[in-house]
């Protein structure tokens, strides 16, 4: 090595030993008599310096003309500070400079590589080399290296076997589009990157690998947002020879794991609630569970009273919020514009106060006077100096849109702590999902997720009913994962993909192979998939996965640091069978 220590790594201790030391530098104080150097390398800061007079004149100036960002190497003995820095681990000590040598020097970096950066997002993007050197961009890696080696750790430890599947596949249909690779051999054919390794890893259970698992690469060409990257990263799991509780105990266990090794956390036991009631009382599949607000039906309690708006309504619901009585009309309004915008499409809110006197005052106080407010109150366990916010309409947007309340207004309250975590399995979802575009159902989770065996004979009766054995590990209002047992005999498989609105014909020709194997001796099996990334951004406190990817697209799905996605040359395009005949093309 070039070095003898990492600019983190030494202490009071090492004072007066010579150590040569590498890295960037970070930064140059020159109060005139001293000098002082802030070097940087992937494990901390060292402190070096120069003194007038007493320095070497040339090592001064040498010194002087260093600039931010130069890679050096510097040999010096360790001397202990007058005034020590507390907030790093090196700040006791410091380098007494006995030579200098510049291993590289730096053009004047587009942004400043402190934690505090004066670089917008495009920069960064474009230059993530320089962001990766940021503590802050960095810590992100490392949390991530250290997930994933406590994973595999865990994973290991009960008898899983990392398997590698292939990534020029056939399309799986996990519900978003596939990013495709043209075939050059076979002009009009394409590849098509997985989405997820879903059939391989059910064909390693009729294989007999029992336990498998992959830190794996999944592609989807969808809509960025925050928890969303065209290429991210699963933990993909599948178990064979077990029920649904061993699949939700076997990686609850792994959560856990991971909370107490990387976190230091020690997760209580992660309670289980039906999609319906995840509905029912939080509007969502995925309820933040980090505090209560649940949801209260009023329907009966305020239909009948001539309030033409209930009337005409499916549903009338509401949530308390604890010691909000006190809000003020600019802030109600402002709850009112929030429900009102078309991503919620709520037609208006209706709020209660329930004053500390015990006096209830309303939006609708023409319609509905005390008496009747007290009933409300009652259906929604509030206390005086609460307030209740009420939606009415059509029973699933409404749900909808209170539940997004709910998150808004817990937010304004600070009940979503970064720094708590809340974990819930979502099970027996809906095994279809009607689609107002196609005008069909499409399988929620995907095609291969049984059925539950009582609800099978709802699936020519009302399809929408039938529940799946699928779930969904959700923390802190975050899907984190999702899985489901499998189908594992070809006619449950024919008749799903058939449900589906498959011909025999196409169900054939996608899936022939899965429902062939099938046939020779499949067991029964089922599994889970994390969404790597998600775990990574929520354990490190951030909304957006971004930073724990090394190198990420930005929000339209590009890589602007290497430009991509480009155009290719005629010569490729030819080779690929891919050239456009138009005079107007401009390939
Ligand atoms: P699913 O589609 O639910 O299941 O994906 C599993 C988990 O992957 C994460 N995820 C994503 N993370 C970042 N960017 C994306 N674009 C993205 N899409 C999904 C989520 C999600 O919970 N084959 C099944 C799993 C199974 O049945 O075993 C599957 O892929 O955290």
């Amino acid at each position: 090595m070039l070095r003898t220590h990492t600019c983190g790594e030494l202490r009071i201790n090492d004072v007066n030993k010579t150590v040569t030391l590498t890295g960037w530098v970070q930064r140059l104080r020159d109060k005139g008599s001293l000098l002082w150097i802030d070097l940087r390398d992937r494990y901390g800061i060292t402190q070096l310096f120069l003194e007038e007079g007493k320095s070497d004149q040339k090592l001064l100036v040498a010194a002087r003309e260093l600039g931010r960002e130069f890679v050096i190497k510097v040999t010096g003995t360790v001397a202990e500070r007058h005034s020590k820095n507390d907030k790093i681990p090196t700040g006791a000590i410091e380098i007494k400079v006995e030579s200098i040598e510049v291993l590289n020097q730096s053009k004047v970096p587009p942004f400043t590589i402190e934690d505090a950066t004066d670089g917008g997002d495009d920069l960064r993007m474009k230059y993530r080399y320089l962001d990766l050197r940021r503590n802050i961009v960095r810590e992100c890696l490392l949390l991530r290296h250290k997930m994933a080696q406590q994973t595999r750790l865990y994973l290991d430890g009960l008898n899983f076997i990392e398997v590698e599947t292939p990534v020029l596949i056939k399309s799986t249909p996990e519900g978003a589009r596939d990013f495709v690779v043209p075939s050059r051999i076979h002009h009009g054919e394409f590849y098509a990157l997985p989405q997820s390794p879903q059939t391989f890893k059910q064909l390693l259970m009729v294989s007999g690998f029992d336990r498998y698992y992959q830190i794996v690469k999944c592609f989807r060409d969808e809509d960025l947002r925050a928890d969303r990257q065209p290429e991210f990263t699963q933990i993909d799991c599948e178990m064979a020879f077990i029920t649904q509780e061993d699949i939700l105990s076997t990686f609850e266990g792994l959560v856990r794991h991971l909370f107490k090794n990387v976190k230091g956390i020690d997760m209580p036991s992660v309670p289980h609630m039906t999609y319906a009631d995840a509905m029912r009382f939080y509007g969502s599949d995925k309820p933040d569970t980090r505090f209560e607000m649940r949801f209260s039906e009023l329907t009966s309690v305020a239909k009948g009273k001539g309030f033409q708006l209930f009337e005409q309504s499916e549903l009338i619901v509401a949530i308390c919020a604890k010691g909000c009585a006190g809000y003020t009309r600019k802030q109600l309004d402002e709850l009112t514009e929030f429900v009102k915008r078309p991503q919620i499409g709520a037609k208006g809110l209706i709020w209660v106060r329930y004053e500390e006197a015990g006096t209830l005052k309303s939006s609708v106080d023409k319609f509905y006077p005390e008496e009747e407010l007290k009933k409300w109150a009652a259906a929604c366990s509030a206390q005086p100096g609460d307030l209740m916010l009420v939606l009415a309409g059509e029973s699933e947007k409404t749900m909808k849109a209170l539940g997004e309340l709910r998150l808004h207004v817990a937010g304004q309250l600070g009940l979503r702590d970064k720094n708590k975590f809340a974990a819930l399995w979502v099970i027996d979802f809906p095994l279809f999902e009607w689609s107002d575009d196609t005008k069909r159902y499409h399988a929620m989770h995907h095609p291969f997720t049984s059925p539950k065996r009582e609800d099978i004979p709802l699936l020519d009766i009302d399809p929408g009913k039938v529940r799946a054995n699928a779930y969904d590990l959700v923390i802190n209002g975050s899907e984190m994962g999702g899985g489901s047992i499998r189908i594992h005999d070809r006619a449950t498989q024919q008749l799903m993909f058939s449900k589906l609105g498959f011909t025999e014909e196409e169900a054939k020709k996608q899936f022939g192979f899965l429902m062939e194997a099938f046939e020779y001796g499949a067991p029964p099996h089922g599994g889970i998939a994390f969404g790597f990334d998600r775990l990574c951004s929520l354990f490190g406190g951030a909304d957006s996965i971004r930073d724990f990817i090394a190198f990420p697209k930005n929000n339209a799905g590009r890589d602007t640091m290497i430009d991509t996605p480009s155009t290719i040359s005629e010569e490729q395009l030819d080779e690929l069978g891919l050239t456009i005949k138009s005079e107007n093309s401009n390939r």
